[in-house]
């Protein structure tokens, strides 16, 4: 079965041939109206969601299809505490496709594991939200016309930022990106990103903590929003909610064709003033979610007998997994299950949520 749980399930050209089929639906929408008639898409949202929700619903509408779902885990059997594998079992069974956002990482690896139709990861905790960064990818080519020899300033929460995780994943995949990492001490990208996609050299990039000194040079500003849910001290989260505000003034050097774009909701992280500047582009990029979302159902529609791509992972009981937004941390039937990524180091990742583990070699 094939679903989508990480970005980098989809080749370099698979999400090329997304973007030319979400600039066609741009183009000609009629074309596509009843292409998924008959259909049902299953939107399964244990955690809040405004664009992503809807934007999946208004994708399948504009398809022909229908849509059943839930938008919060307390109006679904989870708050009786059915597991995520039993809840998809069911939704298997009453639509064609679902879409699920869960604040619990791996969750949607649980459920891929589980079902009987294709999985979309609409978000998953801190970990990946691939649809957030095809609707990226789209809006980057729409504005600059190509995915390659781009600049871009990553701005905030770069930790905690699952778009950003998902966007320097695919980015890296294109020739000649550079990347600005902009965030607070406290909040710097990753160690396990850095090395996978950014380290030895793989990709250009500097870190810094000034907004207004990397202005000049950027192409893109992707800027992400201070996440509260994210953090377990509600006093480090308002030390560091304002830590980047962007105003028009600290526009004044930065390239007149920058493209500032934003997976929303913002907080206060973009001036309402930015918004009538050209360079603003988050509301078309949040627009854009609906067609690349069209494309991506009917791809995976089209693909559902194909074999499964999400990556894979051993049951062990050697290791257990140390992250404790990891789905495994909550289900506690769920085996451990990990994949060797360097067998020189010892290095395993937890197959769900990707945590690291280095277990004790016998
Ligand atoms: N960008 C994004 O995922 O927005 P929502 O949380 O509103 O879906």
């Amino acid at each position: 079965m094939r679903s989508l749980i990480d970005i980098l399930e989809l080749t370099t050209a698979e999400i090329d041939e997304l973007i030319a089929v979400a600039e066609d639906i741009i183009a000609t929408p009629e074309k596509y109206a009843e292409a998924c008639k008959g259909k049902i898409l299953g939107t399964l949202f244990f955690e809040p969601s405004t664009r992503t929700r809807l934007s999946f619903t208004s994708a399948m509408m504009s398809l022909g299809g229908n849509v059943l779902g839930f938008s919060e885990a307390t109006s679904s059997s989870a708050s009786k505490g059915e597991s995520v594998a039993d809840t998809v079992r069911m939704v298997s069974a009453y639509s064609d496709i679902i879409a699920m956002r869960h604040p619990k990482e791996g969750a949607p690896y649980v459920a891929a594991k589980a079902a009987t139709v294709p999985i979309i990861n609409a978000g998953d905790g801190g970990h990946f939200h691939p649809t957030q960064t095809l609707t990226d990818l789209l809006t980057i080519k729409r504005k600059k016309g190509s995915l390659h020899n781009l600049t871009v300033g990553l701005c905030g929460d770069l930790k905690f930022g699952r778009t950003v995780h998902s966007l320097i994943a695919a980015m890296s995949r294109y020739t000649g990106i550079k990347f600005v990492l902009i965030a607070p001490e406290e909040l710097k990208l990753p160690g396990y990103v850095k090395y996978e996609f950014l380290g030895d050299g793989k990709l250009e990039y500097v870190e810094t903590t000034d907004m207004e000194a990397a202005m000049p040079e950027l192409d893109i500003l992707y800027m992400t929003r201070i996440q509260q849910e994210r953090f377990a001290s509600h006093d480090e989260y308002l030390r560091l909610k304002d830590s980047y505000i962007l105003t028009l003034d600290k526009l004044a050097n930065a390239k007149p064709d920058l493209c500032i774009m934003h997976p929303l909701p913002r907080v206060n992280e973009i001036s309402v003033k930015v918004d009538d500047d050209p360079r603003a582009c988050y509301f078309e990029q949040a627009k854009n979610g609906r067609y690349i979302r069209m494309a991506l159902i009917l791809k995976l529609l089209a693909e559902k007998d194909q074999p499964d791509t999400v990556r894979p992972g051993e049951p062990t009981t050697e290791i257990t997994c140390s992250n404790p937004r990891c789905i495994t941390s909550t289900e506690q039937e769920l085996p451990q299950m990990f994949r060797c990524v360097d067998e020189e180091h010892n290095i395993h990742r937890c197959a769900y949520c990707d945590q690291k583990a280095y277990p004790k070699k016998k």
